[in-house]
């Protein structure tokens, strides 16, 4: 089997991209493939058409890569890919679409909605404690939490250096818990694997807490009430349904123990595929090793 791993692109997470694509690489070589690295650029058509690969493997994240232009380049050359396709992958990327559809399938998903990052960056266009955030981005790049008792919303929104759109996504800060439950979509339909608690050593879960060495701990299975555990597995089964996506999703969660309220953040389409990447850790929980996992995405990319 030949197959193109595409990695890095031109997103804000093209580093981690980088890693995720090397690990799926590494894993599909000692699977026995042969196997292209492409680091995807504006020529990625040109590209993967000289190189006749049998499959497409997308290890891209973010802008591009994962939101369903990419995936519309491999449509237009007909090579098979992993992952999601077209329409799943816009809409989870744009989380103002996708909650309007979470919702309406009864995903329980955060209030709030889109702002002109103008206005967000003059005064709080709600109470604090509120998170202000790109509507098109992962990894936590561009994310502000405006604590209680903040009196000044982020400038940084509305500066010139800002990149993520004029339109922002503002929502009421969920205190309590960060939950992931990582999704295969089986011929039999969505299996959900565990739920993940993600406890952050830099305050919150940012870019630093994710990527950074010991910038968080994961406690899986999450060590949280049962009825919350069941809940999250049949809500993120339910959203990778709505959103139509396909192989692997990770459904992002705040939980407040406190006031009894589960939320959904967000469905990845791209989950990552780093050594400390949530998805690997929790197919690893439920059996399946990382090289397994990358062998079964690759199955079912031609299912
Ligand atoms: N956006 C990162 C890669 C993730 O969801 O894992
Ligand atoms: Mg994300």
């Amino acid at each position: 089997l030949h197959v193109a791993v595409l990695l890095g692109g031109l997103s804000s997470e093209r580093d981690v991209s980088l890693v995720s694509g090397k690990s799926c690489a590494d894993a599909l070589e000692r699977l026995g493939a042969k196997v292209a690295r492409v680091d995807a650029g504006r020529d990625l058509a040109q590209v993967l058409t000289a190189l006749k690969p049998d499959l497409v493997f997308n290890a891209l994240h973010g802008a591009w890569g994962e939101d369903g232009c990419v995936q519309g380049i491999l449509e237009t050359l007909q090579l098979p890919y992993t992952h999601s396709g077209v329409l799943p992958s816009a809409l989870a990327m744009d989380k103002a679409k996708a909650k309007a559809v979470l919702k309406a399938a009864g995903v329980t998903v955060p209030g709030g909605g889109l702002y002109n990052r103008h206005e967000v960056a003059r005064d709080h266009v709600m109470a604090p404690p509120y998170v202000v955030k790109p509507n098109a981005e992962g990894s936590s790049v561009g994310v502000f939490i405006i604590r209680e008792g903040a009196n000044r919303p982020p400038a940084e929104v509305g500066s010139d250096s800002w990149t993520f759109g004029e339109e922002v996504m503002v929502e009421p800060y969920i205190a309590g818990q960060e939950l992931a439950v990582a999704v295969l979509g089986e011929s039999s339909g969505p299996r959900a694997l565990t739920v993940t608690d993600i406890v952050s050593n830099t305050g919150w879960y940012d870019y630093e807490a994710k990527y950074g060495e010991n910038g968080s701990r994961h406690v899986l299975p999450a060590d949280i009430p049962s009825t919350v555990f069941e809940i999250a597995k049949r809500q993120a089964e339910l959203a990778h349904s709505a959103l139509g996506c396909q192989s692997l999703t990770r459904s992002d969660f705040r939980y407040d123990k406190i006031k009894d309220v589960l939320v959904l953040l967000e469905v990845n389409t791209q989950p990552g595929m780093t050594p400390t990447s949530l998805a690997p850790e929790q197919a690893a929980y439920a059996g399946m090793g990382f090289d397994d996992l990358v062998k079964w995405i690759v199955e079912d990319a031609y299912a």
